[in-house]
């Protein structure tokens, strides 16, 4: 009688090897990136006043109508990075209960101080992604279905150019600090990301590891620039 024995190897398709998980995840990560990259120009129409911005955030709504109904464009864009968010984080789960397995339980038992760089940039990376997962649920929460409203009484009867007014102002500054925490995460996340993820490609080598770190480095630092100015010069009463 044919039983099913344990020690059978399992099917594996090419997407569950570890170098296809890692190209899920470079894959994912860039079309965030992208994103990233567009939503924080829009952002910046915050300082060209408040008919550019609320045009921009009306232009959003608006694209590709009459072709697709209204908001069509918007909801491929949140399915594609619903998506996108989903396969990111199943790679790096997987691949991270791989590398446990495979270093075994001592593998984090180095010498008192000194300085272990593997197990900082994956602890980085770990609580970098939890810290983006919560911020992303709150930064929805606040504009996207305006249930939580920061500085104001009720975002729904505000322009999104007056929500982010609203948002960032002096009397609620923790406001800013969670933007400020988030956005911080999100660059060393990137930069660490980009970097690894030119690694998995193979394209890094001896020489131009440090140009790849490099790029790495100032693609994190405009983001962090881009995104914080709005929010910096509201909190300073610079957009007024
Ligand atoms: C300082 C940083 C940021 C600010 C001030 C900001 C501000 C905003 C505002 C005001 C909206 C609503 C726009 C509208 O009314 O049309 C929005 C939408 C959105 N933001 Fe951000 N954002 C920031 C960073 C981020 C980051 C880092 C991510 C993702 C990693 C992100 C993801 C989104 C998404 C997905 C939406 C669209 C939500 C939807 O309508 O479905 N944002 N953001």
């Amino acid at each position: 009688m044919a039983t099913s024995t344990s020690t059978a190897p399992k099917k594996v398709g090419k997407l569950s090897t570890s170098v296809g998980l890692k190209i899920q995840m470079a894959v994912s990560g860039l079309i965030f990136v992208l994103f990233v990259l567009v939503h924080m120009y829009g952002n910046l129409k915050m300082f060209n006043g408040p008919d550019a911005y609320n045009g921009y955030a009306q232009f959003l709504r608006d694209v590709g109508y009459p072709l697709v109904p209204h908001e069509g464009v918007l909801w491929i864009l949140r399915i594609v990075l619903l998506a996108a968010l989903i396969l990111h984080a199943h790679a790096a789960i997987v691949l991270w209960r791989r590398g446990k397995a495979a270093r075994g339980p001592n593998a984090y038992k180095v010498k008192r101080g000194k300085k272990n760089q593997q197990t900082y940039a994956s602890r980085t990376m770990r609580w970098g992604g939890i810290i983006l997962l919560l911020f992303i649920v709150w930064h929805i929460l606040q504009f996207t279905t305006l249930s939580i409203s920061v500085g104001a009484d009720d975002y729904s009867a505000l322009t999104p150019y007056d929500r982010m007014i609203a948002g960032f102002q002096p009397e609620v500054w923790w406001g800013y600090a969670i933007y400020f925490v988030a956005i911080g995460a999100l660059c060393m996340h990137i930069r660490h990301g980009a970097w690894s993820a030119l690694q998995t490609l193979g394209w890094s080598n001896r020489y131009r590891e440090p140009v790849f770190n490099g790029i790495a480095i100032a693609i994190a630092a405009v983001i962090f620039i881009g995104f914080m100015a709005p929010p910096t010069a509201i909190i300073l009463g610079i957009i007024p």
